[in-house]
């Protein structure tokens, strides 16, 4: 029965022609957003900004969930509602974050491990009880002359099927993110290869802990030149939807529910752009394509409608219509309609 209700609940994320919304960042990651834009770092200006986000008329129109930090899940609007409950009358799934981040990798200089293991089961029954249905956990690998190692690649492949298979016990549908970062002065080339590599052995993991491939949803980089490419290394939307698909193609297993991708730091135009080409324009033949490819950004979302807000009341119903956009943008995206 379990198996039913992960299979329904990852169909409804992928396959309903929609997105995800990520909205998960850590308080740190939220404040620093905020310290950028001049926002003051206050659990009641990142309550009143998430707010901002569920409340967004009609956005379930173009997103399926929204994946949530244990701070905001926790949440209610200024009159009382739970954000739960925001988004369940939206038709918007509801998802959590359940990794307590990318930690120093011991004796790796400047390699990383994503924690959160310890204590995992019993925290995914309570955010269950609580109404998420999914879970996301995010492995961060950069790619530099001798990294990333075989050493980080496999602990954090080894971590995040364990995660998977933790959350399906569970009843949440697994969310695996293996990202790897664009920072760096690597080809294109040279991010397939290693987003390959770190594909294999998250997929080799989650076949030997009897992950339930229907019931999970790859949460994956593009295939992307490092952004410290000179001009000329810089590549079109087209080149990326090719090495990225074929970098799925070679890889990820038909069975999975779905893809979907992160933006990683990308512009929100660049990001949409992308996802565009990687749905209409490759020349990797459609019918090859076995699984559903959407989105789940949080940056490419949210970050012209953070800028535009500003802290300020009066700016809210704006920067809504600025976050429906982006993800109106996206859902075009999804069918080869983006029109930038
Ligand atoms: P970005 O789309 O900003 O990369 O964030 C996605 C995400 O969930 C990172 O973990």
């Amino acid at each position: 029965m379990t198996s039913d209700i992960l299979v329904d609940t990852a169909r409804t994320l992928v396959g309903s022609g929609r997105g995800l919304l990520a909205m998960d960042e850590s308080v740190p990651t939220c404040n620093r957003r905020f310290a950028e834009a001049g926002i003051p770092q206050t659990g009641e200006m990142r309550r009143r900004y998430r707010e901002l986000l569920v409340t967004t008329p009609h956005l379930g129109a173009c997103i399926s969930g929204a994946i949530l930090h244990d701070e905001t899940i926790r949440q209610a609007t200024g009159d009382g509602t739970p954000f739960l409950q925001v988004l369940a009358e939206a038709g918007i799934v509801p998802g959590i974050k359940v990794d307590t981040g990318a930690k120093p990798l011991a004796l790796r200089d400047g390699e990383t491990v994503t924690e959160g293991l310890d204590g995992l089961r019993a925290r995914l029954q309570a955010y269950c009880a609580m109404g998420a249905r999914f879970a996301k956990w995010r492995a961060v690998l950069a790619i530099g002359p001798h990294t990333p190692t075989a050493c980080a690649i496999a602990v954090n492949a080894h971590a995040l099927a364990r995660y998977a298979a933790l959350c399906q016990e569970a009843g949440l549908v697994p969310i695996v993110e293996p990202e790897v970062l664009m920072t760096g002065a690597h080809s294109l080339a040279r991010c397939g290869e290693v987003t390959g590599e770190l594909l294999s052995c998250v997929f080799e993991q989650i076949g030997r802990q009897g992950v339930q491939l229907d019931g999970l949803v790859l949460k994956a980089n593009m295939v992307l030149p490092g952004l410290d490419q000179p001009p000329a290394g810089q590549v079109s939307a087209q080149e990326v939807a090719d090495a990225t698909l074929r970098c799925l193609l070679a890889i990820v297993p038909p069975a999975l529910a779905g893809i979907v991708f992160l933006s990683g730091g990308q512009s929100a135009e660049l990001a949409s752009l992308r996802l565009n080409a990687i749905n209409a324009q490759s020349t990797v033949p459609r019918a090859r394509i076995p699984w559903t490819l959407g989105f789940s950004f949080a940056r490419a979302i949210q970050q012209p409608a953070l800028h535009l807000w500003q802290g300020f009341e009066a700016n809210t119903v704006a920067a809504q219509q600025v976050l429906f956009h982006r993800a109106a943008c996206n859902r075009a995206a999804l069918h080869g309609a983006y029109d930038p």
